[in-house]
């Protein structure tokens, strides 16, 4: 196994917070080894334009609770053409980095596993507040979103509580519900609307009407992005014709914000130490996963077409190089991701009924 001197370490895709506690984690592990580190800037833009520097134990000390990311993010389009690729690599060469972690997305993943099979070892640490990556239970940045959603509602819920009014918050997500779905539970939510789950308008209308009949004056209805367009603002209209005063709002990116909670700064922390032990054993094409409360190690190929799957989003020949066992795992592991999602809505939907 070659030795490794040095790895790099990047941010790329949306920012999440918590991902700064990952770069210290990767840092002071990798530098407690015996191996340097340099910060990757920009992504994987950073990589190909060879904008990196040297991180020592002082650049990382105070970061971790600090959101955005000091190595800042970028999606690269470069990096998805085999020029870029090519550029990446000899940088990686040049500057005798022997492996990368890559903090982020599903987009972060497939330009690690891309370098991996370039020959440059990569292990991936998921870093989205949607925490929508299937293989892992759980993505860095995913509780100070809630948090911060929550802050917001509970804001929103005492003006409205004021004026006898109803809020429609629509939350960040991209295609995934698990933001307004958790937060809807979290602050009683009237309504949830999300993309995976089907959601009848004039059934909550009826509920609303109903609570404010029995003299519930506030009400808050969680719509996640993924429910596209203008739906948050139709609904809000449809709403408002059926008699009551409704705003609608659209946090947007500042829930991306704010500083990382104690669950995003440990489970950072945990992810980028575990990343630099994978790297170090002469390990690659990984991502660091959180299942059952455990950290395990999941082949980012499977990880990638395993997301596929539970998005719908399969296309011709993506199983064929997994074996009928693994096929169906990862079915078994789609089926009980589904089924505990609609169980939070079950629970959620009966909580809220009266
Ligand atoms: O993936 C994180 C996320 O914040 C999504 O929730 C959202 O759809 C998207 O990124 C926004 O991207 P951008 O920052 O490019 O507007």
């Amino acid at each position: 196994m070659a030795k490794f001197r040095k790895i790099g370490v990047l941010t790329s895709g949306g920012d999440a917070p918590g991902m700064n506690a990952a770069v210290r984690a990767v840092t002071l592990s990798a530098l407690a080894r015996g191996v340097e580190v340099v910060g990757i800037y920009k992504g994987y833009t950073g990589l190909i334009s060879g904008e990196l520097k040297e991180l020592t134990a002082r650049d990382v000390a105070n970061i971790g609770g600090i959101s955005g990311t000091i190595l800042y993010s970028d999606r690269c389009l470069e990096f998805k053409t085999e020029e870029g690729m090519a550029k990446a690599v000899k940088s990686c060469h040049d500057n005798q980095i022997d492996g990368i972690v890559a903090i982020g997305g599903d987009g972060t993943f497939r330009g690690a596993t891309d370098l991996s099979s370039h020959g440059i070892p990569t292990i991936g640490i998921p870093g989205t507040i949607d925490n929508d990556i299937t293989s892992t239970d759980y993505s860095i940045g995913f509780d100070t979103a809630m948090n911060t959603v929550v802050r917001a509602a509970d804001a929103l819920r005492d003006t409205c509580e004021s004026h006898a009014r109803c809020e429609v918050i629509e939350v960040m997500g991209r295609d995934a519900g698990y933001i307004a779905l958790e937060c809807g539970m979290a602050v009683g939510a009237v309504g949830i609307a999300v993309k995976e789950l089907p959601f009848d308008t004039e059934a909550c209308i009826a509920k609303i009407l109903d609570q404010r009949a029995k003299g519930q004056r506030s009400f808050i209805v969680m719509v996640s992005e993924g429910m596209g367009g203008e739906f948050g603002e139709e609904l809000t209209k449809k709403i408002n014709e059926a008699g009551i005063d409704t705003r609608f709002i659209r946090l947007a990116h500042m829930v991306r914000g704010g500083a990382p909670t104690l669950r995003d700064r440990y489970t950072a922390t945990r992810m980028g130490d575990y990343a630099v032990d994978l790297i170090l054993q002469g390990k690659s094409d990984l991502v660091v996963c959180e299942q059952d409360n455990k950290l395990v190690e999941v082949d980012i190929q499977y990880a990638l077409i395993l997301d596929r799957m539970y998005k719908n989003k399969l296309k011709d020949g993506d199983l064929d190089k997994f074996t009928a066992e693994q096929v169906e795992s990862m079915k078994a592991f789609c089926a009980a991701k589904h089924e505990k999602f609609a169980d939070i809505m079950e629970a959620a939907n009966t909580i809220s009924k009266n």
